[in-house]
C-alpha cells in the first residue's frame, strides 16, 4: 500500500459548552467532546466519505483535518509532517494542497466579488505567478464544466444558479492543483435535480485528478455513489470503517445497519426512510458508558455499559467498534 498521505491518531476536540449558575458556583466547566479518539489513514488518490446523524462531529472532524480549527488532543500527519508543528513555508504549502469545499456558497465567495476574483484571490495567496492564472482557471473551470468565457467570469455570485454556484466553488478548490480536499456536505444545499450533476463532476475530479477526499454527509446513498471507503460515525467515534460496497452490502455495526436501511434504494434522488432506531443522538457533554450506542441498540448487553467497545479490525479491510461484532 501506498504511504498514507493522511494520518490521523487519536484526534479529539472539546468544545467548552456554556455555563450554568450552579457550574458558575461550583466553579464548574462543562464541556463537550465532539469528536472522540478518531484514528484512521488516508492514502493518495482515495476518497474517504464520512457518515453519520447530524451533531455527530462530522464537521469538526473535517476542519481538524485541514487545520481551520485545531485539535485537543492527538494529531494530524499530511505527507509525514505534524499540521500543527508546520514552520511558514510550510504551512502555505500545507494550504495549498489542502482545501474546502464549502456546503453554501455564500461562505466561500464574496458577494461582491465577480466570479474571476473569487478564483483569481487563491492563486494570488498562494503566490502563484500571475501569468499562470489565465491557465490555471480555464483547467478548473474545464473539470468543472463551465464556460471560461468572459461574460461569465465578470458575472457575481447571485446572477449564478445554485449549482453554478456550487461548481464555481469546487473550481475555487480546484485552481490550486490541491492533492487533498475536503468536501463538507458538498451538495446539500442544492436541489435534487441539480445534485446528480455535482456529484458526477466529483467523481470525474477523482478519477482525473488522482485527488484524495473525505466527502461528509449525513447521506449514506450520496457517499456511496463517491467513495470507495466509509467511515461510520457516532457520537463522536468511528464505529465502523471500511470499503463502501462491503459497508453498505454487508454492514457490521448495528448503526450502520439503521444507516443502511435507511436508504433502500440506493439512487441519489431518492427520498430517505426515518433512521429504524429510536431517539436521538445522546447529550454529548455526558455520554453514555461503555458503548455511546446502547442505550439505542436493538441487540445492547449487560457489556456493553460496562466497557467501551474499541475499533478493531474484522479482516477484509473493515474495523468496527462493537462488543457483538466476532472477527472474520
Ligand atoms: N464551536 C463550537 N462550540 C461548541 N460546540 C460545538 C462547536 N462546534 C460544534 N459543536 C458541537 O459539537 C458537536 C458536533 O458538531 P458538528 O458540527 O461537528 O456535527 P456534524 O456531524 O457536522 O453535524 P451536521 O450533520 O448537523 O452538520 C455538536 O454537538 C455541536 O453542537
Ligand atoms: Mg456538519
Amino acid at each position: 500500500m501506498n504511504q498514507p498521505l493522511i494520518t490521523v491518531e487519536g484526534l479529539t476536540k472539546r468544545f467548552d459548552v456554556s455555563r450554568s449558575f450552579k457550574d458558575v458556583f461550583t466553579g464548574n466547566h462543562p464541556q463537550l467532546q465532539a469528536v472522540s479518539d478518531v484514528d484512521f489513514t488516508l492514502a493518495p488518490g482515495e476518497t474517504l466519505g464520512i457518515v453519520g446523524e447530524s451533531g455527530c462531529g462530522k464537521t469538526t472532524l473535517g476542519r481538524m483535518l485541514i487545520k481551520l480549527i485545531s485539535a485537543t488532543e492527538g494529531k494530524v500527519m499530511f505527507d509525514g509532517k505534524d499540521i500543527s508543528e508546520m514552520t511558514r513555508t510550510e504551512e502555505l504549502e500545507f494550504r495549498r494542497r489542502a482545501q474546502l469545499v464549502f456546503q453554501n456558497p455564500f461562505d466561500a465567495l464574496n458577494p461582491h466579488f465577480t466570479i474571476l476574483r473569487s478564483l483569481t484571490e487563491p492563486l494570488h495567496n498562494a503566490r502563484v505567478p500571475r501569468e499562470e492564472h489565465g491557465q490555471r482557471i480555464a483547467e478548473a473551470m474545464s473539470m468543472v464544466h463551465l464556460p471560461a468565457l468572459e461574460h461569465f467570469l465578470q458575472s457575481f455570485p447571485h446572477q449564478l444558479s445554485g449549482g453554478q454556484l456550487q461548481r464555481v466553488v469546487l473550481a475555487r478548490a480546484l485552481v490550486l492543483r490541491p492533492d487533498f480536499i475536503v468536501a463538507d456536505e458538498p451538495v446539500s444545499m442544492l436541489d435534487v435535480s441539480v445534485r446528480a450533476g455535482i456529484l458526477n463532476v466529483l467523481r470525474e475530479v477523482r478519477d482525473t485528478m488522482g485527488l484524495a477526499a473525505v466527502f461528509i454527509s449525513h447521506d449514506l446513498a450520496l457517499v456511496r455513489y463517491v467513495c470507495e471507503r466509509t467511515i461510520t460515525m457516532y457520537l463522536g467515534a468511528v464505529v465502523e470503517d471500511g470499503p463502501t460496497a462491503a459497508i453498505v452490502e454487508n454492514p457490521l455495526h448495528p448503526y450502520t445497519k439503521a444507516l443502511v436501511q435507511a436508504v433502500p434504494i440506493p439512487r441519489v434522488d431518492q427520498s430517505h426512510a426515518p433512521l429504524p432506531i429510536t431517539g436521538g443522538l445522546p447529550d454529548a457533554r455526558n455520554p453514555p458508558s461503555g458503548c455511546r450506542f446502547r442505550d439505542r441498540c436493538p441487540l445492547a448487553e449487560a457489556r456493553c455499559a460496562a466497557e467501551i467497545p474499541r475499533l478493531r479490525e474484522v479482516g477484509g479491510g473493515r474495523r468496527v467498534a462493537c462488543h457483538l461484532v466476532e472477527p472474520a
